[in-house]
């Protein structure tokens, strides 16, 4: 096996070990039109090994299964049983300032999905999102692809303001995550727009700079993703809207015009 080959397949090893780690043990497969269940062998390190740096197993098998890919009904029927299971959520500290959780809003059958940060002052306080400056400009980019803002889907990385609008923290992402996951897996957008770089390198497990995940379009459970600037970010450099007006064609280009807005 070349080093290259062995390096994609380290690398899709951690991805899929992430996922199984915070307890998703299916990927939705259009494909096979079902979920195909995740299992990771070969040099997957048992919890005590993790915590011993540097010292993972030495067992050299490569592994990685993908099993049971009979078509399986979609764990979540709909956003109601996600929105259900998250319930007066307490899975991390940001509970303790939060005045409304911010679950999602748009067409729960959205071929485009936005994802964002977490919510801001304005969205905490109505329990909406992107409702506040950068929202107003957010709906400014979807009709500017000829869309309008409840033909998608809009949601964010952790659904509870961070103080101060701070960045969401590591373990805070961890424990919305899941829930983010099922929102996309529901409603299955062809296109996912992230916005800023949170979002990006969330979706994505990467550490890449968002003007590098800007420059490819990405996949994710059988979804384009496209990753943008954040428009409160453009808000505060303006000459920034040149290049998310690229990376907005670049959307609209993908979307069949069955998608597009009459
Ligand atoms: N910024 C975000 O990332 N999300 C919101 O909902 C509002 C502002």
């Amino acid at each position: 096996m070349s080093e290259r080959s062995s390096q994609v397949i380290d690398q899709l090893r951690a991805h899929l070990e992430y996922y199984l780690e915070m307890g998703i043990d299916r990927v939705h497969s259009r494909v096979k039109a079902g979920a195909v269940r995740l299992a990771v062998t070969g040099r997957t390190r048992s919890k005590s090994e993790s915590s011993n740096s540097g010292k993972g197993s030495k067992d050299s098998r490569q592994t990685i299964l993908f099993t049971d890919s009979r078509p399986v009904p979609n764990q979540d029927s709909s956003l109601e049983d996600v929105r259900h299971d998250l319930g007066d959520c307490e899975r991390c500290k940001l509970c303790q300032g939060r005045t409304h959780i911010v679950f999602g809003s748009g067409n729960p059958q959205a071929a485009l999905a936005f994802v964002g940060e977490g919510p801001g002052a304005d969205e905490d306080r109505e329990g909406l999102p992107f409702i506040g400056r950068a929202g107003q400009l957010l709906t400014k980019m979807i009709e500017a692809i000829q869309l309008r803002r409840d033909q998608v889907y809009i949601c964010n990385v952790v659904k509870c303001r961070p103080p101060q609008n701070r960045t969401p923290e590591e373990d805070e992402i961890v424990a919305c995550l899941p829930f983010l996951l099922r929102q996309l897996a529901v409603v299955q957008p062809k296109v996912i727009c992230c916005l800023g770089v949170t979002a990006a390198q969330t979706l994505l497990q990467v550490k890449t700079p968002i003007s590098q995940l800007r420059a490819t379009v990405h996949t994710f459970q059988g979804a384009q993703v496209i990753a943008t600037y954040h428009p409160a970010y453009l808000l505060r450099n303006p000459s920034a809207k040149r290049k998310v007006w690229e990376d907005l064609k670049k959307i609209r280009s993908i979307l069949s015009p069955d998608h597009l807005g009459n």
